[in-house]
């Protein structure tokens, strides 16, 4: 019952969009009508403003760590173990990826992801940040960046937390934030992907 209602409030939390509530905060368009039309940090920051972009990275990244980092604290009073704690992660990034409150229509769980990571291991979290920057700095595709991250998440959860129910939920999305990436690796193939920073017209 405990562990339900865990669930239930992180996927709600998760189902709270900071790129809609920025954007709506700054004045700025709805992020879900230009652009990629995703409601994170990167189409955010195709608007021309910085400080809701950043409002949005840290906000969808804040919810990822606040209900991980939650259910871990009240783990021992709770008797929650390690598939207790995945299963809050993937609640709050399902949430992200499918919020009750947009129609189900949500983001690709980039920041939402780091911030389950950052809660899990905070220098496995670091470590994704590490990789994000690298292949940002290198060939400026937030897409690419995400996807490298992602695509290594498995393996070193593997290192950080060994073969537990956590690594198994950091592997279930990775997984779907890939294939919510599906256009922009179309975009990446073609080469007409956006760079970081480029404004996108609608
Ligand atoms: O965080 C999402 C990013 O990896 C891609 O965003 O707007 O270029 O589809 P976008």
């Amino acid at each position: 019952m405990t562990l339900a209602v865990f669930i239930l409030l992180a996927y709600l939390l998760g189902s709270i969009s900071f790129g809609v509530l920025a954007s709506w905060f700054f004045h700025l368009p709805d992020p879900r009508t230009y652009g990629s039309r995703n409601p994170g940090a990167t189409n955010v920051l195709r608007s021309g403003k910085k400080a809701p972009a950043v409002f949005t990275l840290l906000g969808d990244a804040g919810k990822g760590w606040l209900a991980v980092e939650l259910a871990q604290h009240f783990a021992p009073v709770l008797q929650l173990g390690s598939e207790a704690i995945a299963a809050v992660a993937l609640a709050v990034f399902l949430g992200h990826l499918f919020p009750v409150f947009l129609r189900f229509r949500g983001g690709k769980g980039v920041a939402t992801a780091l911030g389950v990571l950052l809660a899990f291991n905070p220098w496995m979290g670091l470590l994704a940040v590490a990789i994000w920057i690298t292949v940002a700095a290198v060939w400026r595709f937030s897409s690419l960046a995400a996807l490298a991250a992602a695509g290594f998440a498995p393996v070193y959860a593997i290192f950080f937390l060994g073969f537990d129910a956590r690594t198994f939920a950091v592997f279930v999305m990775s997984l779907l934030l890939i294939w919510r990436h599906k256009s922009n690796i179309a975009g990446l193939i073609a080469g007409n992907e956006p760079r970081i920073g480029k404004r996108r017209a609608s």
